[in-house]
């Protein structure tokens, strides 16, 4: 059965004793989730090993916003999948429009990522989406096609198990301006039809399709109500322990 994944991307936010502290009060207010749901957060590399303990044994899993893809060496400043391992990390966003569009990682290096971390035993979070101005001219399903198939490239339909995928309009990341419904529904179904032709209707069928950009404890239940969102990646509003809670038990 597919799951739902409600993740928090905290991203360049909350230093470790806060992190810590948010985490604590998280885990008292998620105190239950639906069979079918998945809850992730994803703090900074340096909040990873305080978080861990406190999710230790919750119904909180630990994610991290990016990883190194090489496996060890003379690479000053990166942080390797061992290093994630270590730190009690079980999931990790690749490929996030940040890191595309500000850091300029291909989709090339962000297949060696996912490829380094499903040898390693963590689950990639594969990010795709289009600019605005690629929307504007039409190019969207062309676009978050091509970054689905590179981002894929020699993943097996075996590995294909703990791979998610995360759709995020990169003009509704951080904007307020998230995509309707039925907006993002027209993307992921193409994702998940791009998905079969690659693996099959089963893999397709199974595999998890997050939605990211501008979601908020007010938009998630329309959301996650659609055929092909199975799940959320949020940034600014799983900074904040009421909405992010009210996010991870959305209604169905
Ligand atoms: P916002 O929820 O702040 O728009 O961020 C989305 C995002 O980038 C999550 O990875």
């Amino acid at each position: 059965m597919r799951k739902y994944l409600m993740a928090g991307n905290w991203k360049m936010n909350l230093v470790p004793s806060e992190a810590k502290k948010f985490a604590q009060d998280l885990v008292k207010s998620i105190d239950k989730v639906d069979d079918d749901v998945v809850i992730m957060i994803a703090p900074t590399f340096t909040a990873l090993s305080a978080v861990s303990e406190v999710v230790k044994g919750s119904l909180i899993k630990l994610g991290a916003q990016n990883m190194n893809e090489n496996e060890s060496g003379a690479y000053t400043g990166e942080i390797s999948a061992d290093m994630l391992l270590d730190s009690g990390v079980e999931y990790v966003i690749l490929g996030h429009s940040e890191r595309r569009n500000i850091y300029k990682e291909s989709d090339e290096l962000i297949n060696k990522k996912v490829k380094v971390a499903l040898n390693k035993g963590l689950k990639p979070v594969l990010c795709v989406g289009e600019l605005l101005e690629e929307r504007e001219a039409g190019k969207t399903n062309d676009v978050v096609k091509s970054q689905v198939v590179k981002g894929l490239q020699d993943v097996t339909a075996a590995e294909m198990g703990k791979v998610v995928i995360a759709y995020e309009p990169v003009w509704a990341i951080g904007t307020g301006k998230v995509a309707t419904p039925e907006t993002a529904e027209e993307v992921h179904a193409m994702i998940r039809s791009t998905l079969e032709s690659l693996y099959g209707k089963d893999i397709a069928e199974n595999t998890t399709i997050q939605y990211g950009g501008s979601v908020k404890d007010s938009n998630v239940d329309g959301l996650m109500n659609m055929t092909n969102i199975d799940g959320a990646l949020v940034g600014g509003a799983s900074l904040k322990v009421d909405s992010f809670t009210r996010i991870a038990q959305f209604q169905k």
